[in-house]
């Protein structure tokens, strides 16, 4: 559910007509919802009540700040893969208690970054890492938690760019080489070995992968206990799936989610981590766009948008489907008429749909990508020099703009021309 509604015939966000947000900020942006946002966020954790948890959002999702201090101050902590990413939780206002790091390629600068400014956790990728990460605690004089992602070799059945959790993928550990690597770990200075981190891939629309890798952990727990390591947390990683088409799609909800973890680790009186991204941010986001021309090709028409793929990939790199709304409500049972539905940008690949019924519509009409607040914005690029669109947030009756549209000169102004040009 979100908060991205028809009312009295044009599209609101929350009380805010999205229309007048356009016609304020101009086209095309990202649009946030607040309400949608916390709601996601409060479902994961109350899912997880009763036990001992922390829902750690998945930044790389959507991480404006604003996003960020909107979760943070219902309590979520947050799970980052760059300094960068560690950078803009702590800008936030996120304690580093509260934030764990999760990626296979975490540099000497970042470990370093991360230990100075605080951190919950790191989740371990391999020994090299965990052997960099040791080094630079005890040179610090610290002792850092520490989790292991182990890869459980199971298939999350879901896009091949974005599973993560089968033997040919390069995240985690594979598991049966746990017991030697956390043996390993238990022998090196500055760690902390507190417990097992998994994460499979993103976009599930099945929890059976889920289970399957969750009893994987569970044994895994206890056999690891029983070697003498305290293993007593567990990241149990994002990855739950949203309907994209709404029409036909039903995942499994946070609850679900919720149950599962319960019925499978809840025995072991571990507490719980959960990486959320994209459930949180995925339908609390549109993409709002205007077209500029209705093209008639030889056998098609094309609608043409003021937005492209380099302001939301997803279509072009995922074969991603998209719904795309008008935003004034259409007449109900108007003839739908059928689209490739495209962007300015220069290469054919810059298509957001083939053969996309929709109600007509017209030069200088708005649309709305739904389902475009997560791995929207963050995977947005400059690409044929177009600026990155501005982010607003709405909550209630009003919004504010998150982050402005950069202006051509702020855009070119940071290339540097070397003095002999
Ligand atoms: N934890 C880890 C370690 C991850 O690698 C990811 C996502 C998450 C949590 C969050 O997963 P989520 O709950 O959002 O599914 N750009 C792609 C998605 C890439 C996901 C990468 N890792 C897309 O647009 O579909």
């Amino acid at each position: 559910m979100d908060h991205f509604i028809y009312r009295d015939g044009t599209l609101h966000a929350e009380d805010v007509p999205v229309s007048r947000i356009a016609d304020e900020v101009g086209t095309p942006f990202y649009l946030y919802s607040t309400a949608t946002l916390v709601r996601h966020y409060r479902l994961f954790d109350e899912a997880l009540d009763g036990m001992p948890h922390l829902v750690c959002y998945a930044m790389k999702a959507a991480s404006n700040q604003a996003i960020l201090r909107t979760l943070a101050a219902e309590g979520a902590g947050m799970d980052v893969v760059s300094g960068g990413e560690y950078a803009r939780a702590v800008a936030a206002g996120v304690p580093g208690d509260r934030i764990v790091f999760s990626g296979v390629g975490k540099t000497e600068a970042e470990i370093a970054q991360a230990l100075a400014g605080g951190i919950r956790q790191f989740n371990v990728e391999s020994e090299p890492e965990m052997q960099q990460i040791s080094r630079i605690a005890a040179q610090m004089g610290k002792t850092v938690p520490i989790t292991i992602r182990v890869n459980p070799d199971v298939d999350a059945k879901t896009h091949a760019k974005i599973s993560t959790g089968k033997s040919e993928n390069k995240f985690g550990i594979p598991i049966d080489r746990a017991r030697e690597v956390y043996a390993l770990a238990a022998s090196l200075p500055g760690l902390d070995v507190i417990g097992i981190d998994v994460h499979i891939g993103s976009q599930l629309t099945d929890l059976a992968p889920f289970e399957l890798a969750y009893r994987k952990v569970a044994d895994l727990t206890e056999v690891l206990r029983a070697d003498g390591h305290d293993i007593r947390r567990l990241d149990l990683g994002g990855g739950l799936g949203i309907p994209y088409a709404r029409s036909n799609e039903t995942p499994p909800l946070p609850s679900d989610f919720g149950a599962l973890i319960k019925r499978t680790v809840g025995h072991l009186d571990c507490e719980v981590e959960i990486e959320p991204g994209r459930l949180i941010a995925g339908n609390a986001g549109l993409l709002v766009s205007r077209v500029i021309y209705v093209k008639q090709g030889a056998d098609r028409q094309f609608l043409i948008l003021d937005g492209a793929m380099n302001d939301l990939i997803r279509p072009a790199m995922y074969d991603a489907h998209h719904d795309i709304v008008p935003v004034v409500e259409p007449d109900a049972g108007i003839e739908q008429v059928a689209y490739d539905v495209v962007g300015p940008v220069c290469e054919s690949g810059d298509t957001f749909a083939k053969g996309r019924t929709m109600p007509p519509l017209a030069a200088d009409d708005l649309v709305a990508f739904r389902s475009a607040g997560a791995y929207g914005a963050v995977m947005a690029s400059e690409y044929n020099s177009r600026p990155l669109v501005p982010e607003v947030l709405v909550k209630g009756d009003h919004y504010a703009v998150i982050r402005p549209r950069p202006t051509f000169d702020e855009m070119i102004n940071r290339d540097t021309i070397p003095a002999w040009l």
